[in-house]
């Protein structure tokens, strides 16, 4: 018989900005969700294209599933969300977390948007919060609100699974920066004790992997390995050494090269700014407000 708790998972490694995305299934009724799937973005020549969810796509149909779900877990700043293509592919509706909103006040301030730019979520179909829960085909899904790398962070609670995304990263990986606008490091760390009490078997799916030590990508751990061998976690981390951890990796990193260009297309829902008179689509990148790391300094910094 088959376990309805345990869907099939299957990850897409994005090896341009070491994203994962994600197709979960049930195996018996073969509905499926689609989870943070990336719209390609070529920023030299400022030119978008769709092969990363043309091969969710082709796998989709290969596998003959039925996508009722179309699911994000924050507001990316390292890739353009692909959800309304797919959306307008498949017809499933998308979803994101409700503090996406404060996500969108955010950068409505920093980009300097109009009026027109709605910042109450209606950019997608449903908006979850905290322990929201809903079905894919057989399987039962839990909603887990976790900032920390922004405010709006959600965990999606699949069955056996749970897609973290920027919380915990691999064990030899650490866990994800906090430093962006809205970031906090101990929100983080509470958001990562939180998944980390799921039982010791929960499938963790990771959200981004960047092949540490050139050894293959890889995505997939469990609640017991990330206790065991998180190097920012093992042997117990409190609060206050895990936050002097994260604060100082994080200071020592630069932003993601797509940033400035994907927020302000993800807090559309993953949509391009509207056509100018010409039918041209422009991006708007703040000059002198951010430091070489993510943080917001202003013209003096
Ligand atoms: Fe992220």
């Amino acid at each position: 018989m088959t376990n309805v708790n345990r869907p099939n998972v299957k990850g897409f490694h994005d090896s341009k900005t070491g994203s994962i995305q994600y197709v979960v299934s049930c195996p018996r009724t073969k509905k499926a969700a689609i989870i943070d799937p990336v719209w390609d973005f070529d920023e030299k020549a400022g030119r978008t294209c769709t092969t990363n969810a043309d091969e969710l796509l082709g796998y989709i149909h290969d596998m003959s599933l039925d996508v009722v779900r179309i699911l994000d877990t924050h507001p990316h700043a390292d890739h353009f969300s692909a959800a309304p293509y797919l959306k307008m592919k498949l017809g499933a509706p998308t979803a994101i977390g409700e503090h996406v909103k404060k996500v969108q006040k955010l950068w409505k301030s920093i980009y300097n948007l109009g009026d027109d730019f709605a910042t109450d979520g209606s950019q997608w179909d449903r908006l979850f919060k905290d322990g929201d829960t809903f079905t894919i085909g057989d399987l039962e899904a839990r909603v887990m609100f976790s900032p920390g790398h922004t405010l709006a962070s959600i965990t999606y609670v699949i069955g056996d699974a749970a897609f973290v995304h920027d919380t915990l990263m691999m064990p030899d990986s650490g866990t994800s920066r906090a430093d962006f606008p809205g970031g906090c490091a101990t929100d983080l760390y509470k958001s990562i004790e939180r998944i980390l009490s799921m039982p010791a078997d929960t499938r963790i799916f990771v959200g981004h992997d960047y092949g540490r030590g050139g050894r293959k990508p890889m995505w997939e751990s469990t609640v017991r390995e990330e206790l065991a061998q998180n190097i920012h976690l093992r042997g117990g981390t409190t609060e206050a050494d895990y936050v002097r951890i994260r604060e100082t990796r994080d200071a020592e990193l630069e932003l993601p090269h797509l940033m400035l260009y994907a927020l302000q297309v993800n807090i559309r829902g993953g949509r391009l700014p509207d056509p100018e008179s010409n039918e041209v689509s422009y991006l708007k990148i703040p000059l002198n407000q951010f430091t070489g790391s993510a943080k917001i300094c202003g013209p003096q910094g």
